[in-house]
């Protein structure tokens, strides 16, 4: 695990952008998990930024799902599906071919994720996936358990992240109770996993993986110190425990 700390959330965003466009340079055609929450809000404005300017080309980059709500529409406000169209996807020279995000509505959602793992293992795996760290250290949603799931799966969201994720729906009661998700092995196969932290809230989160002495499930965040590539961008409030 390579953690690199930085002075705050804009020099965070920056080096994050900086990393998916030397990705994308090294490699036109990379496949990417794109992730939804605050975290990467800033590094989007950049890239779209750099991408009107000619500075990084998505036009043959191949798009992936880091996770999503079971149960949401993609044209859904709240659909992560919707949030990266709408922030991202939309305003950059995307092929709309290339942007295949897993079905989060599908009738049969095993078979949904057998099926999403089986082209992705066709398609030799994912080269980049990008994502934050909840505050109770799940990764994408996967959520502290007495066991994680290797690979895509349906999880049921914890209360603590309903609860979390509430502020951006107009009440709990409409957060969904079920997720679609990346699982841990697709997370540590990855070319890279870069993770992304900002702020004090998460910063106990940090303090724990790096004061544990083990591995465990009921803390998922601390899978990342299984991983090689795994590379973590914290900002200083984020790092202030450590
Ligand atoms: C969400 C997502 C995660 C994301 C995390 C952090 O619930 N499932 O993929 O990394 O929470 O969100 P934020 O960036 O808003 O703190």
């Amino acid at each position: 695990m390579n953690v690199t700390i930085v002075k705050d959330y804009e020099s965070m965003s920056q080096e994050a952008a900086k990393i998916v466009m030397d990705q994308v340079k090294k490699k036109p055609d990379l496949i990417v998990c794109f992730p939804t929450g605050s975290t990467p809000i800033r590094m989007y404005e950049i890239l779209v930024e750099e991408n009107a300017k000619g500075n990084v080309d998505f036009s043959n980059v191949q798009v992936r799902s880091v996770d999503d709500y079971v149960g949401l529409p993609p044209e859904h406000n709240q659909s992560y599906a919707y949030f990266l169209d709408q922030l991202f996807f939309s305003k950059c020279n995307f092929n709309p071919n290339n942007i295949r995000l897993i079905h989060s509505c599908a009738p049969d959602m095993k078979e949904e994720c057998r099926h999403y793992a089986r082209m992705l293992e066709e398609e030799g795996g994912i080269d980049l996936i990008i994502d934050g760290i909840g505050e109770n250290g799940h990764i994408g949603f996967n959520e502290p358990a007495d066991k994680l799931m290797d690979r895509y799966h349906v999880e049921k969201v914890s209360e603590w992240t309903r609860k979390v994720n509430a502020r951006f729906f107009e009440s709990l009661d409409e957060v969904p109770k079920f997720a679609v998700t990346v699982g841990v092995l697709d997370l540590l196969e990855a070319g890279m996993f870069l993770i992304l932290s900002n702020g004090t809230k998460k910063a106990e989160a940090w303090r724990r993986l790096f004061h544990d002495e083990y591995i465990s499930a009921d803390f998922p965040a601390s899978l990342l110190k299984l991983g090689r590539n795994v590379h973590c961008i914290l900002d200083e409030a984020s790092a202030s425990l450590i």
